[in-house]
C-alpha cells in the first residue's frame, strides 16, 4: 500500500505557522508523507487566520479551490483548522460542506484521533473545545523531527488583552502558559537535535507567567540563555504595557537575547489608543523605547501600526506618522482597519471610507520606507554575525561571481544575502545553521548584501530537511 500523503497551507501569524509543524509532525506516527501539493494529497489541511477580513476571504478561497478537487477526488480529506474554524464552528458546515473536519484552535492537537474517527461518522466532524491545554513535553521527539535551525517555540496560548480591534481573544481564548520545564525540556530537545535559534511564541509573551505566578518572563529568558548548544533567542510578540525593566534589562546582561524586539505601538495619538484599549499613552511607548536603547544602544525595533481605526482624525494620524519619525522603527507592519466579528470596535460609528485608510497606508509605508533605506545605508561596510538558513536566487547585478548566493539574518533581524564563493548547493559541509560573519556591501529595499569575511566560521553546519509547510505569511 502507498503511503498517504498531506498537505498544508498555512494563513496568519507564526502561531499558526507553529501549530502547522505541529500537525505535520502528529501525521508521521500515522504514515502521512508531505505532498508537493494540495492537488496530490490525500489530506488537506487549511490552517486559517481572521485576524482581518481579507485573512478570512483567503481561507475560504482556498476551501473554494478545494472543492473543485474533491469533487473529480472525493476521497481526499478536507481539513479546516485554526481561527477561522474557531470562529465559525458548525456554521462552516454550510459556508463549506465538502468540509470533513473542523478543528478549532485548541483541539490543534486531537488531529490525529479524530481523522481516525472520520470514516465512521457520517458528515463533517468538529471539534471547537477551548478546554485546558495539555502542556506540551514532547521535547526530546520534536527534536528527532527538527527541519531547520531555526525554531518556534510556543510558550503561552490565548490573549487577556481585548484590544478593541482584535479577534484573537476570541479565537485563542484566555492566556495560558506552559511551565518552564516543558518549555525547557522542549528547547533542549531541539538543542541535541542542531537547532541554534528559537523564537519564543505567544500572543503576549511578556506577561508569560503573571497570570499564574510560576516565573517572569525575564527570569524565563535567563534559564533559556543557560541552554547549551543554543546561539539565539528571539520572542513574539510583546505588549508594550508589560515591557518591564527587569525585561529591558535582559538586552543587556543575556548573550544569546539577540538586540530585537516587535513592539506593536498602533497608533501615535492618545485618545485613538485609548479607544483601542492599548493601556498605555505615547508618552509610555516612547518612554519604553528610550529605556531599551539605554540598555543596548543597537536594538533593532520594530512594530504594528493600524490606520483608519474607527473616528481617527487626521490629527490622530499625524500624530502616528510623528510618533514614527521620532522612534524610527526598523521596520513596520502596518495594516487598515478591518472590522471583526465580537469586537467592540465593530459597533464604533465613524467608520472611515476605504479610501481614506489607503492613502493613509500609503502614507505610513512610504515613511517608513525612507526610515529602513537610511537604516540599511547606515549598516554599509559594517560586518555582521549571520546565522545561514538556506540558499537564495542571484540578482543580475551579482552575476560576475562565482560560488553560491547564502541567506541568514542577522542578529538584528535584517535578511542578509551574500556569495560564498566556491561553495555549491550540493555541498554538505556547507548546509544551513553556520554562524558566519558577513561585511555588508549593499543596502536593498527589504535585505542587505554582503560577502563572506573570512576567516568566516564562527560554528558548525547542522542539518536540515524540506519543509511540508507550504505558504508560510505574516498576517497580510
Ligand atoms: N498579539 C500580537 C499580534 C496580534 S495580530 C499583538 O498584540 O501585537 C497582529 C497585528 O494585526 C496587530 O498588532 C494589529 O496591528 C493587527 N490587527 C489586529 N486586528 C486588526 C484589525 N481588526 N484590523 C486591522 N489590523 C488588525
Ligand atoms: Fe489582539 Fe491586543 Fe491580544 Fe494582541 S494584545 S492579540 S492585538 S487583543
Ligand atoms: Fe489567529 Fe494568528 Fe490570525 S492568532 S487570527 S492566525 S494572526
Amino acid at each position: 500500500m502507498y503511503p498517504k500523503s498531506f498537505f498544508i497551507h498555512t494563513i496568519g501569524c507564526q502561531m499558526n505557522v507553529s501549530d502547522s509543524e505541529r500537525m505535520a509532525r502528529s501525521l508521521t506516527p500515522l504514515g502521512y508523507v508531505p505532498a508537493v501539493s494540495a492537488d496530490q494529497a490525500d489530506l488537506v489541511v487549511v490552517n486559517t487566520c481572521s485576524v482581518r477580513a481579507k485573512a478570512e476571504q483567503k481561507a475560504f478561497s482556498l476551501l473554494g479551490q478545494l472543492a473543485v478537487i474533491k469533487a473529480r477526488r472525493p476521497e481526499m480529506v478536507v481539513v479546516v483548522a485554526g481561527c477561522v474554524a474557531q470562529q465559525e464552528g458548525e456554521r462552516l458546515r454550510q459556508r463549506a460542506p465538502h468540509v470533513d473536519l473542523i478543528l478549532g484552535t485548541r483541539a490543534i492537537q486531537r488531529l490525529g484521533p479524530l481523522l481516525q474517527r472520520l470514516p465512521a461518522h457520517s458528515g463533517p466532524l468538529v471539534d471547537v473545545e477551548m478546554g485546558d491545554l495539555p502542556d506540551e513535553t514532547d521535547g526530546a521527539r520534536l527534536g528527532e523531527s527538527n527541519d531547520g535551525v531555526s525554531r518556534f517555540v510556543t510558550i503561552m496560548r490565548g490573549c487577556d488583552n481585548f484590544c478593541a480591534y482584535c479577534v484573537v481573544p476570541y479565537v485563542r481564548g484566555r492566556e495560558v502558559s506552559r511551565s518552564p520545564e516543558a518549555i525547557l525540556h522542549e528547547i533542549r530537545g531541539l538543542c541535541d537535535a542542531g537547532v541554534r535559534e528559537v523564537t519564543l511564541l505567544g500572543q503576549n509573551v511578556n506577561s508569560y507567567g503573571a497570570k499564574e505566578g510560576i516565573c517572569s518572563f525575564a527570569q524565563l529568558l535567563r534559564h533559556v540563555n543557560a541552554v547549551e548548544g543554543l546561539a539565539r533567542i528571539r520572542f513574539t510578540t510583546s505588549h508594550p504595557k508589560d515591557l518591564t525593566p527587569e525585561l529591558i534589562d535582559c538586552f543587556a546582561t543575556l548573550e544569546k537575547l539577540c538586540p530585537h524586539i516587535h513592539l506593536p505601538v498602533q497608533s501615535g495619538s492618545n485618545p485613538i489608543l485609548a479607544r483601542m484599549n492599548r493601556n498605555y499613552t505615547r508618552e509610555h511607548y516612547l518612554d519604553k523605547v528610550a529605556k531599551l536603547r539605554n540598555s543596548c544602544r543597537q536594538i533593532a525595533i520594530t512594530s504594528d501600526i493600524i490606520v483608519g481605526f474607527p473616528g481617527e482624525r487626521r490629527a490622530d494620524f499625524e500624530a502616528t506618522l510623528d510618533l514614527m519619525q521620532q522612534v524610527e522603527f526598523d521596520s513596520v507592519f502596518a495594516f487598515m482597519y478591518s472590522d471583526r466579528p465580537n469586537t467592540p470596535a465593530r459597533l464604533l460609528s465613524d467608520k472611515l471610507p476605504e479610501r481614506e485608510k489607503r492613502e493613509r497606508l500609503h502614507a505610513v509605508l512610504e515613511l517608513q520606507e525612507r526610515v529602513t533605506a537610511a537604516k540599511h545605508q547606515a549598516l554599509l561596510g559594517s560586518v555582521q554575525e549571520v546565522l545561514t538558513d538556506g540558499f537564495s536566487k542571484r540578482p543580475a547585478a551579482a552575476a560576475e561571481d562565482s560560488g553560491e548566493q547564502w541567506t541568514g539574518r542577522t542578529r538584528g533581524n535584517k535578511i542578509v544575502h551574500f556569495i560564498d564563493a566556491g561553495s555549491r548547493a550540493d555541498d554538505t559541509a556547507n548546509r544551513p545553521g553556520r554562524m558566519v560573519r558577513v561585511r555588508i556591501e549593499r543596502a536593498l529595499a527589504h535585505s542587505l548584501w554582503g560577502r563572506l569575511e573570512r576567516p568566516h566560521a564562527f560554528g558548525s553546519p547542522l542539518k536540515r530537511g524540506d519543509s511540508c509547510c507550504a505558504e508560510s505569511t505574516l498576517p497580510d
